[in-house]
């Protein structure tokens, strides 16, 4: 797993249900050296996903971290938690088109995945292909610049 942009330092967040799949993920991440804030959940035991969610979408959205990842069962509750922060655009990305793509056209600031949906290798996957894949700004930043509006 490579690192290109410029985003070394990643905030991570999941719930009871992709616990699992957090730990895998972020040992990845942590042996491409990349730095890595773990914001829990800590163990399998059942919690409320809205709590991550905030924890990691607020420190996104207040700019202190560039790039967050949230895990949850299906990664739905994580991504409408994290969407309603100002300036967070989290993407659902259970495959790997959607990661190129939430990076080229929507400059998707979180990555979101459902533990519960993609296998472990696939998540590997999504996950370096979103670390990597660039902002293809253009028209696509004019685009975004009309979420200000809303
Ligand atoms: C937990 O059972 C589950 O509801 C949660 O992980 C997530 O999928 C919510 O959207």
């Amino acid at each position: 797993m490579t690192e290109t942009s410029g985003h070394r330092k990643i905030i991570i967040g999941c719930d009871h249900a992709a616990y699992r799949l957090k730990e895998i993920l972020k040992n990845a991440m942590e042996e491409k050296g990349l730095t890595i804030i773990d914001a829990g959940t800590y163990t399998e035991a059942s919690m409320d996903y809205p709590d991550i969610g905030k924890a990691v979408a607020g420190k996104v959205s207040s700019g202190e971290f560039e790039r967050g990842v949230l895990l949850c069962g299906t990664g739905l509750g994580m991504s409408m938690v994290a969407n309603k922060y100002p300036h967070v655009r989290a993407a659902l990305c259970n495959d790997l088109f959607s990661a190129v793509m939430s990076r080229r056209h929507n400059n998707a600031n979180i990555l979101v995945l459902g533990g519960r949906v993609v296998g472990d290798i696939l998540a590997l996957e999504i996950l370096r292909t979103w670390l990597e894949t660039p902002f293809e700004g253009g028209r696509h930043q004019k685009r975004l610049d009309l979420f200000d509006e809303i």
